[in-house]
């Protein structure tokens, strides 16, 4: 029998287990070009054509027994040493490959980060709307998830909120920056705030509260509009980045986790991260995409297709009535439900074959959120199924 755990882990997923299940059976009637899925965060811009070029001289340069064999568990250490000069250039810092751990994508990497840091009990609090796999990473650790909410509409932090949800068992504040669902970005100020807040409150307590900072879209940023490098702001803090959306890579899980060199224990808690990598069964992120990531530091994907879908689809939507932050960066928007009940609503646009998720799966009700990561032409032709579903619910 399997464990209650997993099942009642079941119920809760199911409705996006539903939904892709939904997806299938609506291609299989109508046709897969007459169905909008907007349900998944799978990007539909091709990966850097650098990437195929690297795979090949890797495969040509390297000593497959070497290539192909266990390594450190934190990952090799030219590719670690690559990442940490990467992040010095970029950000003025002064990482060396002892400051960061390979990682199997960051939702790897925040098992590692929660599996090294939480004691049974301890609570992690998140900003809400949040990715809702945080739920599992931080439960599956013996941590508590307490959640946060952002001011509404704006869904930027919220200082004060956050400073009176932290107890002596607080451990670490996550944020994730540009967000999922939202699209906002948290600017420098409020970073600087959240770092005086810690600072503050780990004073207060006698021991040390991270800042765990989930960035796979800090690169996915429109109009100019900077993110702060949350390693700059705030010393005990774990950048957890991946390549899945940066690069296009989701299905190669890659990336890392950096820690400032100055970080509370810092050798130990690399050595922590290196030894829970091993102990949760990943062993070592995948090695040829660890040298595949080291030639590919300068690459990046074309935003702008990102964009461009962005305002075709937020400019329709608002002109429908909806109501939505503007997104700034990844490539979701966040929208109010016409209904209070979002999973309802969700509902109804399936049966226009639109296919979008609930605000509750990110903990925050009443919205839902569009993954625009699609092709423009799917986005133009859903326009009329959106249409039909604003005219269902107007006033
Ligand atoms: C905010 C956030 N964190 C983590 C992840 C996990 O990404 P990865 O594919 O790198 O495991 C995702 C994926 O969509 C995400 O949106």
């Amino acid at each position: 029998m399997i464990s209650k755990k997993m099942k009642n882990a079941l119920g809760g997923s199911s409705l996006i287990r539903a939904m892709f299940e939904e997806g299938h059976r609506l291609a299989g009637i109508y046709g897969p070009e007459n169905v909008f899925d907007f349900s998944i965060g799978n990007p539909n811009v091709p990966a850097p054509e650098r990437v195929k070029t690297a795979i090949k001289e890797i495969l040509d340069e390297e000593d497959p027994v070497v290539l192909h064999g266990y390594m450190s568990n934190a990952g090799f250490e030219d590719v670690r040493e690559a990442i940490a000069q990467d992040i010095n250039k970029k950000y003025g810092l002064n990482l060396t490959f002892k400051n960061v751990v390979m990682a199997v994508g960051a939702g790897s990497g925040l098992q590692v980060v929660f599996r090294t840091i939480l004691d049974p009990g301890d609570e992690v609090i998140t900003l809400a709307p949040f990715f809702g796999p945080y739920r599992g990473y931080v439960a599956d650790n013996g941590g508590k998830l307490v959640i946060v909410p952002t001011h509404i509409g704006t869904f930027q932090p919220d200082l004060a909120a956050i400073e009176a949800a932290i107890t002596p068992n607080t451990k670490a504040v996550m944020i994730n920056n540009p967000n999922n669902p939202t699209g906002v970005i948290y600017r420098e100020d409020t970073i600087k705030g959240i770092a005086a807040v810690l600072d503050k409150k780990s004073e207060e307590y006698g021991h040390c509260i991270y800042l765990i900072s989930d960035d796979p879209y800090r690169e996915l940023v429109y109009d100019d509009v900077e993110v702060p490098y949350t390693l700059k702001y705030y010393k005990n803090t774990f950048v957890v980045y991946s390549y899945s959306k940066s690069l296009s890579l989701p299905g190669e899980r890659i990336g890392y986790i950096a820690i400032h060199p100055e970080m509370e224990d810092a050798e130990d808690t690399v050595q922590c991260l290196a030894m829970a990598t091993r102990d949760l069964g990943y062993t070592n992120a995948p090695a040829l995409f660890q040298k595949v990531i080291a030639k590919c530091l300068n690459e990046s994907v074309d935003v702008n297709v990102y964009k461009k879908n962005r305002d075709l689809l937020y400019n329709h939507l608002l002109s429908l009535g909806f109501e939505c932050a503007k997104p700034e960066g990844a490539f979701y928007l966040f929208v109010k439900s016409m209904i209070p009940d979002d999973n309802a609503f969700c509902d109804a646009a399936k049966k226009h074959n639109i296919l979008i998720v609930p605000g509750s799966f990110f903990g925050c009700p009443g919205y839902f959120r569009i993954a625009y990561c699609t092709s423009y032409a799917k986005i133009e032709k859903s326009l009329d199924a959106w249409t039909k579903l604003a005219k269902e619910f107007a006033k």
